[in-house]
């Protein structure tokens, strides 16, 4: 049987930092506030906006909703963004995918200022995610030199996307090095494959990106050292996909009729043969949480610092 890679676990740990980095701002006057904007009544982002609640209160975020029918137009939506990128409350914000189809969401997410882009997916975000302008990040060490040693360059109020910086963390916490090793990755989405590759390649793995019109799939997940796979298509990855002590990384998410929530990975067929894999649920997705609230936290540091009588 593989090692459980425990999503939940990471998430706690993470969570009691941002605790303490919430209380510490909150003695010194500052309180810290995520805005949630959903559109329509899409249960998967009504359930993802509950988790979202329950886990910044639980940390003491507050969370603020912005709830539109789906006949909301795209004027209404950058006004609101607009009004949250002046809000003083508001550290991060972020809008849940996805959004009605006569909507650009691009347009929407780039109306996000960078300060508080904390799903790290607007254009200056990604821009600087690919100019490894921001992955100083994903280096606690360097990230701790960077705040002392520039605190004003731009780069440092950008944010990395939260699912694949999760990733990258569940990875590390469960002493998985990933210089050398061939990561494989299946998806090439704006939201998890390209920033996931990309983080990769920053730790020095040789990556591997495939997506629908990948050629001889399995020929690919074989020669993974680490499989990534992020789709939503369920039982995409079998026990004859992949190689003997192989890490699984399951991003994938999908609603069953019945309620239930499975990934993209056979775990019956891999589980001879992996030597780590992430349940789901229970993997990859309580550390997208608990990223997010870490980046939410870093912002409002970043904002108490430019507050402070230093500045004035
Ligand atoms: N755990 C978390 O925290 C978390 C966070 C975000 C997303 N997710 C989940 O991750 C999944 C992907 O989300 P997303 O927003 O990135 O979706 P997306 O934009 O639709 O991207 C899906 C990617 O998977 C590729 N793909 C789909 N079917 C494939 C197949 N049969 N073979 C190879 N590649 C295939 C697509 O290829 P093409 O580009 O060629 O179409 C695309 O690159 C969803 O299930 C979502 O719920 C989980």
């Amino acid at each position: 049987m593989p090692e459980i890679m425990d999503g939940k676990k990471l998430a706690e740990e993470i969570k009691a930092e941002v605790r303490k980095d919430v209380m510490l701002l909150n003695e010194r006057g500052f309180a810290v506030g995520l805005a949630v904007v959903l559109v329509g009544d899409n249960l998967a982002s009504e359930q993802y906006f509950l988790a979202i609640l329950r886990s910044c209160k639980a940390v003491g975020i507050t969370a603020y909703k912005h709830k539109f029918p789906d006949s909301v137009t795209i004027n209404e939506l950058l006004n609101v963004i607009h009004s949250l990128n002046s809000d003083e409350r508001i550290n991060g914000i972020l809008v849940l995918l996805p959004l009605p189809k006569r909507i650009n969401p691009r347009r929407a997410i780039n109306s996000i200022t960078p300060e508080k882009d904390v799903d790290g997916l607007g254009a200056i975000s990604v821009g600087r995610l690919a100019a490894e302008e921001s992955t100083f990040q994903l280096f606690r060490e360097e990230y701790r030199e960077a705040i002392e040693e520039c605190k004003f360059m731009p780069s440092l109020s950008s944010f990395i996307p939260c699912t694949p910086f999760g990733v990258i963390r569940l990875l590390e916490f469960y002493g998985v090095e990933l210089k050398g090793k061939h990561a494989v990755v299946i998806s090439k989405s704006l939201a998890v494959g390209k920033p996931l590759s990309t983080m990769l390649l920053v730790k020095e793995a040789t990556v591997t990106v495939c997506h629908r019109e990948t050629k001889n799939l399995p020929v690919i997940t074989k020669q993974a050292d680490i499989l990534c796979t992020a789709t939503g298509q369920q039982g995409l990855i079998k026990g004859d996909m992949v190689k003997d002590g192989v890490i699984i990384v399951d991003i994938g998410i999908k609603v069953l009729p019945d309620g239930r929530i499975v990934g993209d990975v056979d775990f019956d067929s891999v589980k001879d043969k992996a030597s780590l894999v992430t349940p789901v649920p229970g993997g990859v997705g309580p550390v997208t949480i608990a990223m997010l609230l870490e980046n939410t936290v870093k912002s409002a540091r970043r904002s108490k610092f430019l507050k402070s009588p230093l500045m004035m």
